[in-house]
């Protein structure tokens, strides 16, 4: 449910729960809602590890002893290596069970910093203060924190619920053309997802109601176990791949664009959807500005092969696609169809 806060009505900060019984938490959305921070912490804290990135310059204060933890820019930083380095920089820092790390960024930071925050000492507590749209909108908020391995995105990683997301939308105004483009395509993707009219909302109100539909889904399969949450997936098995193949030249909500038309078109080959259906996709996401061409020199083969990896893979190449009944996990799918898709998109 979205409400407006109200402790903080003039602000127009909007406060989402996400329901998950003894570990649910607050995500505050609006501009200002990043000044809340020390107030939603654990009161145990006495120690806040602030986990960050040099661009991403947006101040916080926790209200406790803070030491600024600066990791490296870009998806390459989403490695084991650097999980072991700002551990033991926490442990340097004399962070306790008690205490709290605060990721300050986008994806990358967020989902760094949780992982991170998962396995010191066994699992500390964990913030998020989101500053991409595609954090807001996705990436802080449900809990799932990875890294990656040179064989995939994301491969390692844990549930680790955060005790607060913040998602100030002032902090979207520092943020390059091309990362804010990023975070629509994370955006399109609710559109199929039941949220709709997202282009002409306020953007405290766009991200809240993306918000809210990953906070409904999370309530409902937090751990991804009745395939509800894999619906967020949507768009996500070619996006990946296209990021593992291209070294992450491509971004993640760019690749996501792309994988929401490519899987609209598979549909189409599967005889799930309609013609229509498919020129919805590519509406949607040319009205968020974003191309679905596949970069130049995509191979057919080798995506195919990194999607085979996929962590939705259990039975051959799974997909969650579009159908009469609305998106469904599809499992199976014949890889000489998906090269088909593929080729007629331009991969060689
Ligand atoms: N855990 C999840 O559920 C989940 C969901 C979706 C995506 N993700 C992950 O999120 C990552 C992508 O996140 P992203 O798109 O936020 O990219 P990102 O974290 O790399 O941030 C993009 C760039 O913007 C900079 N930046 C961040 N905030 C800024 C600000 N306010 N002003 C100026 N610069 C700023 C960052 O330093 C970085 O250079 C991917 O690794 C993806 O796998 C995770």
């Amino acid at each position: 449910m979205v409400v407006r806060d109200a402790d903080r009505p003039e602000a127009g900060v909007i406060r989402l729960r996400v329901p998950l019984g003894e570990r649910s938490y607050d995500v505050l959305v609006g501009a200002g809602a990043r000044d809340e921070l020390a107030g939603l912490l654990p009161p145990t804290a006495r120690r806040a590890a602030v986990v960050t990135q040099e661009p991403v310059g947006v101040k916080i204060d926790t209200g406790r002893e803070q030491a600024v933890f600066l990791v490296p820019d870009g998806e390459e930083a989403k490695s084991l290596s650097v999980v072991e380095d700002l551990c033991r920089r926490f442990a340097g820092f004399g962070l306790t069970r008690d205490d709290v790390v605060v990721g300050v960024g986008g994806g990358v930071v967020t989902d760094l910093a949780g992982f991170a925050a998962s396995v010191y000492l066994r699992g500390v507590a964990v913030a998020h203060v989101a500053t991409t749209l595609l954090a807001q909108v996705d990436a802080a908020i449900g809990g799932k924190t990875g890294v990656n391995l040179p064989e995939g995105k994301n491969l390692v990683g844990t549930f680790w619920q955060p005790v607060a997301v913040i998602c100030d939308t002032e902090s979207l105004a520092s943020l390059p053309p091309r990362q804010l483009a990023s975070g629509r395509g994370e955006m399109a993707k609710y559109e199929f997802l039941g949220v709709s009219g997202l282009g002409s909302l306020p953007i405290e109100e766009a991200v809240a109601a993306c918000v809210a539909c990953k906070v409904a889904v999370v309530g409902a399969d937090e751990r991804e176990t009745s395939g509800r949450r894999a619906l967020l997936n949507y768009g996500h098995t070619l996006a990946h791949a296209l990021e593992t193949a291209g070294c992450y030249d491509i971004l993640h909500g760019e690749a996501v664009a792309v994988g929401l038309v490519f899987a609209a078109r598979l549909a189409r080959r599967l005889e799930l959807i309609d013609d229509a259906r498919v020129r919805l996709h590519e509406q949607v996401v040319s009205g968020f500005d974003l191309g679905y061409s596949l970069p130049p020199g995509s191979s057919a083969k080798e995506l195919i092969t990194i999607m085979g990896r996929d962590k939705k893979a259990v039975a051959g190449l799974t997909f969650v696609l579009d159908g009469p009944h609305g998106l469904c996990l599809t499992p199976g799918v014949d890889p000489n169809v998906v090269g088909q898709v593929l080729a007629e998109m331009g991969a060689r």
